[in-house]
């Protein structure tokens, strides 16, 4: 039973202006925030995609590519494979544990963190509402995810389609993902503004 981590820092940041990956934070590049987490988290390893650390492995042109490099990094015997996007620094050990605690569980296929939705969501056709779906039943997906190793890896052999999370590659490929509660703390930079809502402590 391993446990192995991707940790993925290989994007361009279109959306922040540049590599929001190597930002300078707090005295370290934003990604080495999440890898120490992960390194504190007694896992077999830690993979770690479009770094500048000597052992990273070099990212692919969409997220989900660079997961399947990741993969590819990983040992066969490999049976439990959690996918954290380092554009999350703020990821605790206790949300690593949370997942992976009910993936073992062995009932599903793969686990997310999800939050309550607080914005009212409109499913749009151009620039008219379709519909608005009943919020109570919608979460916003965080990372880490926990996966199945092998279904992960059959997952990415099978959905070509571009997909923003392994979950929703999973559930295209018809495997059964749980949700856990996720943790409001563990906020994505995605444009500069979110910086702002950094409070780093190291693990
Ligand atoms: N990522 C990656 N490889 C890619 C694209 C994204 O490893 N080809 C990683 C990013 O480094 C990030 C995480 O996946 O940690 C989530 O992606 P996102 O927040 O979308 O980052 P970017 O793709 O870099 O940003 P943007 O979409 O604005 O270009
Ligand atoms: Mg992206």
């Amino acid at each position: 039973m391993s446990t192995w981590a991707i940790l993925l820092a290989a994007g361009s940041g279109t959306r922040f202006g540049s590599r929001k990956q190597d930002l300078n934070v707090d005295g370290k590049p934003l990604w080495r925030w999440s890898y120490e987490t992960l390194f504190a988290c007694d896992l077999d390893g830690v993979i770690v995609v479009g770094a500048d650390l000597p052992g990273a492995i070099a990212g692919g042109s969409r997220r989900q590519d660079s997961v399947a490099a990741g993969l590819k990094a990983i040992p066969d015997d490999c049976s439990l494979v959690i996918v954290h996007d380092a554009a999350r620094p703020m990821i605790s050990r206790e949300l690593v544990a949370r997942v992976i605690d009910r993936c073992r569980v062995g009932d599903v296929d793969g686990v997310v963190p999800g939050l309550p939705v607080t914005d009212t969501i409109k499913v749009i056709e151009g620039d008219m509402v379709d519909h608005t779906p009943d919020r109570a039943a919608l979460v916003v997906a965080q990372t880490p995810q926990a996966f199945r190793a092998d279904v992960l890896r059959s997952a990415h052999a099978e959905i070509v389609g571009d997909v923003t999370d392994d979950a929703s590659m999973l559930e295209l490929a018809g495997f059964s993902i749980a949700v856990v509660p996720g943790d409001e703390r563990n906020i994505k930079i995605t444009f500069p503004h979110d910086l702002r809502l950094l409070a780093l402590e190291t693990p």
